[in-house]
């Protein structure tokens, strides 16, 4: 009865959220990457900590930075987004080693799906 009457409520605020805020979102700067929140929560959950420039993981900064991406030339970067699909695609990333003693870093089929789509997604439009 409360959920009938809230839901669609909920959805018309939620929608009518979205929309406007990519309306009035200010033009996209030349090779800048967009992360959505819900792209940048599961980066932080289960990449960023080995892949950020402060990280004690050196081989893991050195193949990929995420503070680091928006400073990288448009090919560079493309190829990062092209690495991070490939890797997600490949269940290589998180290692493994690191799921054996993290299992809750896993990236679940659900956000492997979200994490490649925003990756291709930039990609191609980097590639316009
Ligand atoms: C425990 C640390 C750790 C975590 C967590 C981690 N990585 Fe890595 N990653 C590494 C290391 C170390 C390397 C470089 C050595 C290698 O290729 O195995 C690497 C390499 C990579 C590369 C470069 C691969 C290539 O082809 O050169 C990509 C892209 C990448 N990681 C993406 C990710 C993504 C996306 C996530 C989250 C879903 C993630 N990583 C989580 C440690 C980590």
């Amino acid at each position: 009865m409360l959920n009938k009457k809230i839901l669609p409520l909920f959805l018309i605020v939620f929608v009518f959220g979205a929309f406007t805020s990519s309306a009035t979102k200010s033009p996209k700067a030349p090779q800048e990457l967009e992360m959505p929140e819900n792209v940048k929560a599961i980066v932080k959950n289960s990449c960023f900590g080995c892949h950020n420039t402060d990280s004690k993981n050196d081989k893991g900064k050195e193949a990929l930075d995420f503070k680091a991406l928006n400073s990288l030339s448009k090919t560079k970067m493309i190829k990062s987004l092209r690495e991070i699909s490939e890797v997600l695609e490949e269940n290589e990333m998180p290692p493994k080693k690191f799921l054996d003693k993290y299992p809750d870093k896993k990236v679940s089929d659900a956000d492997k799906k979200v994490l490649m789509d925003w990756a291709q997604t930039e990609a191609k439009s980097l590639m316009k």
